[in-house]
């Protein structure tokens, strides 16, 4: 018996086929009950079955094993849980008999508050507040709901019967095929599912209203919301409608399932989660509200839909064989989201802000302690780490990245025919890719994998000497130091224009080219409009570019001449950025190349130009104080122009992008303590208290006047935090909440960020909403560091079984910059460290090893003083 704990995986001498699953919940006393009857294949000789099984009460006397053939019946003579392996070990007498046999279990459990398994979770109805039952299974908590083959690989067929009260709306992953009403309970049983994993069931039990339409080919959908609020559900509802015709479309296979039901939970631990047919959701991702939600709202739920629906083709139906793929399914999802939310919302210039998604991958995956793609796995709570942004971000844009080198056609055509291969059943990695090579005859595995098997990315640095143009990659790390990865790099490049483009792999350390005959041209004199050289053309590919500086000036100035796209402005400052913070470009030439975007209008880029503006204010408030004003001064000069061309009221007619712009150039003033929108907040947020509705501080301004109030909140002036904590109790929008939320620690009065904090933990505050708070002031990061220290068991106790802690530590370590609070940090979770933080600790520690090299090299910057003053004054 020893020998199956401490594996990763169970031993495969018994494979499940079907499940008979029975549950009873108690809403009231918050308990279960349950039965399972699995149909198992026994394929090897043993006396014993092992599957997975964690915090439930196993009734030994009810465990029996039948052999479909002889009909005998086997009880075992051992029964035991194994709580820190998360099995059930049976042990018979004898040798089962090999074939179909049907192992029954009861069993009996609690519906936890953890947000994960079979979990409650809490809402009021006519002033009362109430339980409701739901699962989150992913990634491996369906064996706290009931014993399983809970591995991605093992699927089976589900049948599942619940027996509930008779007034609440029970749903499953299929559709009612029977319910009996019998007094105040009902019994209700749901069609066999297809064959899938047991991280794709669900069940949802409580009161709710549904809205309801249904695709041209007859498949009906719903979204189900809180009782009263159906109207908000109606946004989504079209989504999914649209996007479930298009992936038919894209994916030449129609969705597997006779129904999809989506529907918004009020305690839910991720964003959204795409059991099959049964996809559930928070609130501020799936619920709309004509009044009160925000443009960025509204894009939140399109495409956390889209991303849902992608997965019930793209992991539901062919699903990972082990967790090391995770990325094929969240990767893949994140990927396909911004295609549908290209095609049902154009104007929304989707794939522009896909650079955020790139920007995302590139940051984490600068790190040492940065991880591959394909991540070995070895321990159930390594898994829940790895939901992180190389699978999602660095996974969606490498798939960008090979989808732009093959062609869309060629790409769309041998996915259909992937999916086709591996419909009801399990791929890796090397599958996909095998499937490409053959749709396109390029040499896609050898290419791919130096993107999925290392970690890290390359940046490339460009030169040009005498009419030679030479290329050289190297590892790029964050820290500035030497990494020694190499990749094949496709690279596209264009000079002058976008119509002189070249495409290659760079399979080599480095390479060089004659610019004539590579593209057909000379490259002109400097000064010359046409002369410059972009690589990463429209930042397809997932790797940095270093120019020389005769090549940076020429893009610096075909930036003023509005030459470049606005893809390739973003990538241009990104890289820049980037390479300032390892030191491998000075700050004062990335504060230049910023004042080269003084005329920049488009969203995207704006969005990036603030997110910097508050990275490089955060650094010089610890390296140059001094210099802060000037540097504000600068921002602000930068950003006035758009915010007066914008105006804080919407105009009719106006685009998408416009008003997630509005909101983040507000924000930014606010943040950067401009007097005139401090003041006109101030007004507009008074205008609110009074009448929630006036059209004075419609959503998307909101978080703007939020932050601005909170700048000027002190311990002796508390009235525009009383002020927000009345909104935030008066509201039932979970988005108004967590946009006061984060909003609150924004503040630069360390006493109030401490009140802040503490007001998270405090039962007004969802436990699955207490990151939003995070955000803390630069003023308040000390405290909220020892904050997070008094705190700590209290927190590892509530969050310490799920991935929401990790954003604890990350938003609370990361921001400093110093060596000695590097050694405090160590020091502190040297006892506390536990194999869920293990990563995002160390991550969040080198991030402050690299502020603190980037301080350091700050303070020694000659210069810097007479550029940032020259830069504050200057007209824009
Ligand atoms: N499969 C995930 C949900 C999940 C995340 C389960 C982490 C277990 C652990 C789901 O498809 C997902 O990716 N949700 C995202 C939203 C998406 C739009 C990026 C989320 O939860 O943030
Ligand atoms: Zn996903």
């Amino acid at each position: 018996m020893e020998e199956f704990k401490g594996q990763p995986r169970l031993p495969k001498f018994a494979v499940p086929k079907r499940y008979d699953i029975r549950l009873t919940p108690d809403l009231t006393s918050c308990k279960f009950g349950g039965s399972v009857a699995i149909d198992v294949d026994v394929v090897g000789d043993t006396k014993f079955i092992v599957l997975n099984a964690a915090d439930l009460t196993i009734n030994n006397r009810s465990v029996s094993f039948t052999n479909k053939v002889s009909s005998k019946a086997l009880e075992p003579t051992k029964v035991e849980l194994v709580e820190a392996d998360e099995i059930l070990v049976l042990e018979f007498a004898e040798t089962l008999p090999t074939g179909m046999g049907v192992l029954a279990i009861g069993f009996e459990g609690v519906l936890n508050d953890k947000m994960k398994g079979f979990y409650r979770s809490s809402y009021e109805h006519n002033g009362e507040k109430k339980n409701m039952a739901v699962t989150q299974f992913e990634p491996a908590d369906a064996r706290r709901c009931f014993p399983c083959w809970d591995e991605p690989a093992c699927k089976a067929t589900f049948k599942i019967t619940l027996d509930v009260p008779s007034e609440l709306v029970a749903l499953s992953n299929m559709p009612v095929i029977d319910e009996k009403v019998d007094g105040n309970m009902k019994t209700v049983s749901y069609q066999e599912s297809p064959i899938m994993s047991t991280y794709l069931v669900a069940v949802v039990i409580g009161l709710f209203d549904y809205v309801e339409d249904h695709t041209s080919d007859g498949i009906k959908v719903r979204v189900y919301c809180q009782v009263g609020k159906a109207n908000q559900g109606k946004f989504a509802l079209n989504v999914a409608v649209k996007t479930l015709e298009l992936y038919k479309e894209y994916f030449a296979v129609p969705y597997s399932l006779p129904k999809l039901d989506m529907i918004a939970i009020p305690d839910f631990a991720a964003g959204a989660m795409e059991n099959y047919g049964l996809v559930t959701y928070r609130e501020t991702a799936l619920l709309y509200d004509d009044q009160h939600s925000a443009a960025a709202n509204k894009q939140r739920v399109a495409t956390v839909v889209a991303h849902e629906l992608a997965h019930q083709w793209f992991g539901n139906l062919v699903t990972m064989e082990w967790w090391t793929h995770l990325w094929l399914n969240e990767g893949f999802a994140t990927w396909v989201s911004y295609l549908a939310a290209d095609s049902l919302f154009p104007e929304w210039k989707i794939w522009t802000q896909f650079l955020d998604e790139c920007t995302e991958g590139l940051r984490l995956d600068g790190l040492a302690e940065s991880h591959p793609i394909e991540v070995e796995v070895n321990h159930t709570g390594e898994i829940d780490e790895i939901f992180d942004a190389i699978s999602y971000r660095k996974g969606a844009s490498v798939i960008r990245m090979l989808q732009s080198y093959l062609g869309a056609e060629c790409f769309q055509r041998s996915l259909a025919s992937y999916i086709k291969k591996y419909a009801c059943s399990n791929a890796k990695t090397e599958d996909l890719w095998a499937a490409l090579e053959e749709g396109s005859g390029e040499p896609v595995n050898k290419l791919m994998n130096s993107w999925t098997k290392q970690k890290g990315y390359p940046v490339i640095s460009v030169k040009v000497k005498e009419e030679k143009l030479e290329l050289e990659q190297s590892q790029f790390l964050s820290s500035g130091s030497p990494g020694d990865g190499q990749w094949i790099v496709p690279i596209t490049l264009c000079c002058g224009s976008y119509d002189v483009c070249k495409n290659f792999l760079l399979y080599n350390k480095s390479d060089s080219f004659d610019i004539k005959e590579l593209l057909g041209c000379s490259i002109s004199k400097e000064g010359d409009n046409g002369g410059w050289i972009k690589l990463n053309v429209n930042q397809t590919g997932f790797y940095r570019v270093k120019y020389d500086k005769d090549l940076a000036a020429r893009l610096g100035y075909a930036i003023e001449m509005k030459q470049l796209s606005e893809t390739d402005r973003f990538g241009i400052l990104d890289d820049h950025f980037a390479l300032c913070m390892a030191r491998q470009q000075t700050l004062t030439s990335l504060l230049t190349l910023m004042a080269s975007y003084s005329e920049e209008t488009e969203y995207t880029v704006l969005s990036n130009l603030i997110t910097i503006s508050y990275k490089i204010g955060r650094i010089a408030a610890d390296a140059r104080p001094e210099l802060l004003d000037y540097l504000k001064q600068f921002f602000i000069s930068l950003f006035q122009k758009s915010a007066e061309k914008l105006g804080w009221d919407s105009k009719p007619g106006e685009s998408h992008l416009d008003a997630l712009l509005r909101g983040e150039i507000f924000t930014a003033l606010a943040l950067l303590g401009h007097k005139e929108t401090l003041n006109e907040a101030s007004k507009r947020f008074h205008a609110f208290l009074a009448d929630r509705t006036t059209p004075l501080l419609p959503p998307d301004i909101r978080k703007a006047a939020y932050v601005a109030v909170m700048q000027k909140v002190s311990a002796s002036d508390r009235s525009g935090y009383e002020s927000l904590l009345r909104v935030y109790r008066e509201t039932d929008l979970s988005q108004e909440k967590t946009r006061i939320l984060s909003s609150l620690a924004s503040c630069p009065d360390v006493n109030i960020v401490l009140e802040v904090l503490n007001f998270l933990l405090s039962s007004e505050v969802r436990s699955q909403d207490a990151v939003y708070g995070l955000a803390v002031s630069i003023e308040g990061r000390e405290t909220a560091w020892k904050w997070l220290k008094d705190n700590w068991d209290h927190i590892s106790k509530t969050w310490g079984s799920g991935f929401l802690i990790t954003r604890f530590i990350s938003s609370i370590v990361s921001p400093f910059a110093s060596y000695e609070k590097v050694r405090e940090v160590e020091e502190f979770f040297s006892s506390r460290c536990k194999p869920y933080i293990a990563r995002t600790l160390r991550q969040s520690i080198e991030r402050v090893q690299i502020n603190a090299k980037w301080v350091e090299s700050i303070r020694n910057e000659g210069h810097l003083a007479e550029a940032v003053k020259e830069l504050a004054y200057r007209k824009y």
